[in-house]
């Protein structure tokens, strides 16, 4: 979750920016991750400078102000979420070490750090904080010192020989100005190349207003930047390659454009989410093209089962996939949160075809269980929004969503998205096992092609959904009822409500709710029914719409989701949003979109900051 930030550049470059304004410009972009505190050191007048500061960037900035930092063109930056030791200024990062000559920032968990820090103590270093972060600082400053003989970078190589579990790691000494190093285990890092200044980031929107040339970072990489070279190696210091891409968005297309929220514009950015998520994936025949899939077609024609790994809202387009891929393709989809997977000891094998979903592709969770399938056999393919993380890097295969920068912590665009690629998913395998004829192939795509204009019917009508998002402001419970793939999005439609408005909210499959849950009915009980096509399933519709009959006759204040058209539910809800008619397995491309807008529009309303609600991160890069 932390947001990193290095700049290395030559003094030529000062009148346009120094150090400082790199660094605070990349920590603004990345506050999206989340975090609790900030700081940031550079080295100038042969010593580093740092400053650091529980709270928002602003508090940063505002000690910065009271004491400024002399002008340099060397630094590291940092926004920290807590995970050892709460969040204080001392727990801040960076941390010093070496007698204030070194400073280091840390995005991850460093498994065995109690053990260095005892061997620390025992040497006569003391700590001021209870960060494991600042034991790797004094472990490098000790190598630094000793057995690197006061170089740097093998300083850094000595050090990261002794740590074990997840670390982003930059660090700078004031023996070197012009010099950053940096090393990557199970954490995200990422270089941008500049014209006489270089760059290193948690993502690309560290240094996006800078340069769009970035390198991808692989696992175990040593990275060192001067303002004219970067140079990369193993941990082991035998050179290594970074896979260079070019940043296809700009800082402006991570604004708000004119939105009150990020949440909101992506909200409204779901047709073309979907739409350039589709595109260039099947030819003018219907035939898919997923030529980044990397995975052999004879090999995926010969799969047995797959297992969708994924946390949260990405768990829930998991769940709606399961549904498309078993009718389309007759292949066993097994659901799996990542988080429980690897714990159960799963059956899996070299026929299982792992699935990962992840927005940010940093997920620790989804990381780990990705691991634990690839040491039992499995084929992975990584469902990702997020270029050159890790959850796609350490997999067999990719399918990228191309929802474009999501920065609202929670998901909405990116979740379409990922439906949408499942679906291309699902009807690729169907192609190659020959579950489906080409024509009925071409149908579901002509169908999917319309998605994005429906979308924007039901955004076109959003004043509906925010008037009564509005009314329900004091609400403090409400229920979520689907069927069949409207299950996964009652459960997604819950969710959004929890994470931004705060409010207990809870998805049920409608029929269990005889099997309990009806018990929650009570007068006034606001609970949502998502109601699949008339044109549907069996008698999947009418079973719904007696649900609602139920909730109702005890009282519930039924809101109901439908699909236009159907005067069958008018009778029994007390508000009713209707949805463009489209096929039952594409309409949670829909039907979430009314729930997305009722929760960004009932927790704007109680006055809650939407794009970073309290407790959450973009990305959840612990266990
Ligand atoms: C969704 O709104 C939440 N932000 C959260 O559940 C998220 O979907 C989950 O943490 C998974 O994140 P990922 O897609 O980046 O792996």
């Amino acid at each position: 979750m932390c947001g990193i930030v290095g700049y290395a550049g030559t003094s030529s470059r000062v009148a346009d920016h120094g150090a400082l304004d790199v660094l605070i410009e990349g920590l603004r972009r990345l506050e999206y991750r989340g975090y609790d505190s900030a700081g940031v050191a550079v080295v100038a007048d042969g010593a580093v400078h740092s400053r650091k500061k529980a709270g928002k960037l602003v508090n940063l900035e505002n000690e910065i102000a009271d004491a400024p930092l002399p002008e340099s063109m060397t630094g590291i930056g940092h926004t920290r979420w807590a995970t050892h030791g709460g969040p204080s200024d001392g727990n801040a990062h960076p941390h010093l070490a070496d007698g204030g000559k070194l400073a280091m920032i840390h995005n991850g968990i460093i498994e065995n750090f109690a053990g260095i820090k005892a061997e620390l103590l025992a040497d006569g270093v003391s700590f001021l904080s209870e960060t494991d972060t600042e034991v790797a600082a004094a472990l490098l400053g000790r190598l630094y010192s000793t057995e690197a003989n006061g170089d740097l970078t093998a300083a850094m190589q000595l050090a990261v020989q002794r740590l074990e579990g997840a670390f982003t790691l930059l660090a700078v000494h004031q023996d070197h100005p012009g010099v950053v190093v940096a090393a990557r285990r199970n954490s995200p890092l990422v270089l941008g190349l500049g014209e006489g200044e270089n760059f290193l980031g948690s993502d690309v929107s560290g240094f996006i207003d800078f340069t769009r040339r970035a390198v991808e970072l692989g696992q175990d990489q040593i990275v060192t930047i001067t303002p004219d070279t970067h140079s990369i190696t193993d941990f082991n210091g035998n050179p290594a390659e970074g896979k260079e891409f070019t940043v296809d968005w700009d800082a402006a297309s991570a604004e708000k454009g004119g939105f009150p929220s990020f949440m909101e514009k992506e909200i409204f950015d779901q047709p073309a989410a979907v739409a350039d998520t589709l595109l260039g994936r099947s030819d003018a025949d219907g035939r898919l093209t997923l030529d980044e899939l990397r995975i052999a077609p004879e090999e995926l024609a010969e799969i047995s089962k797959i297992v969708v790994l994924a946390c949260g809202t990405s768990a829930y387009a998991g769940s709606v996939a399961k549904y498309a891929i078993e009718s389309w393709c007759r292949i066993p989809v097994e659901v799996e949160l990542s988080h429980e997977f690897r714990y159960r000891e799963p059956i899996v094998d070299e026929k299982t075809l792992i699935v990962s979903i992840s927005q940010s592709g940093e997920t620790m969770d989804t990381l780990m269980a990705v691991r634990y399938a690839k040491e039992q056999g499995a084929k992975t393919m990584s469902i990702c929004n997020t270029n050159g993380s890790t959850i796609p890097r350490e997999s067999d295969a990719v399918l990228y969503t191309h929802a474009g920068p999501e920065i609202a912590v929670a998901s909405t665009k990116a979740f379409l998205a990922q439906i949408t690629a499942t679906y291309l998913l699902g009807l690729y395998l169907a192609q190659l096992r020959g579950n489906l004829f080409q024509g009925q192939i071409k149908d579901i795509l002509a169908d999917l092609g319309k998605i994005p204009s429906k979308i924007q019917d039901v955004l076109d009508r959003a004043g509906e959904i925010k008037e009564l998002a509005r009314s329900m402001a004091d609400a403090n419970s409400v229920l979520f009822l689907g069927r069949h793939v409207g299950y996964p999005v009652a459960m997604e439609g819950a969710l959004k409500l929890k994470e931004i408005a705060y409010i207990h909210a809870e998805g049920f499959a409608a029929g269990e709710l005889k099997h309990g849950p009806i018990a929650l009915i009570d007068d006034g009980q606001p609970v949502f029914v998502v109601v699949p096509s008339q044109r549907g399933r069996d008698s999947l519709h009418s079973k719904v719409v007696s649900n609602i009959q139920e909730v109702r006759a005890r009282g519930a204040k039924t809101l109901v989701i439908a699909e236009d058209g159907d005067n069958a539910v008018k009778d029994f809800a007390e508000w009713v949003f209707f949805v463009p008619e489209t096929p039952t397995l594409l309409m949670p491309l829909l039907a979430t979109v009314p729930l997305q807008i009722f929760a960004c529009e009932l927790a704007s309303a109680k006055g809650y900051d939407v794009d970073q609600p309290r407790n959450l991160a973009k990305s959840v890069t612990v266990e």
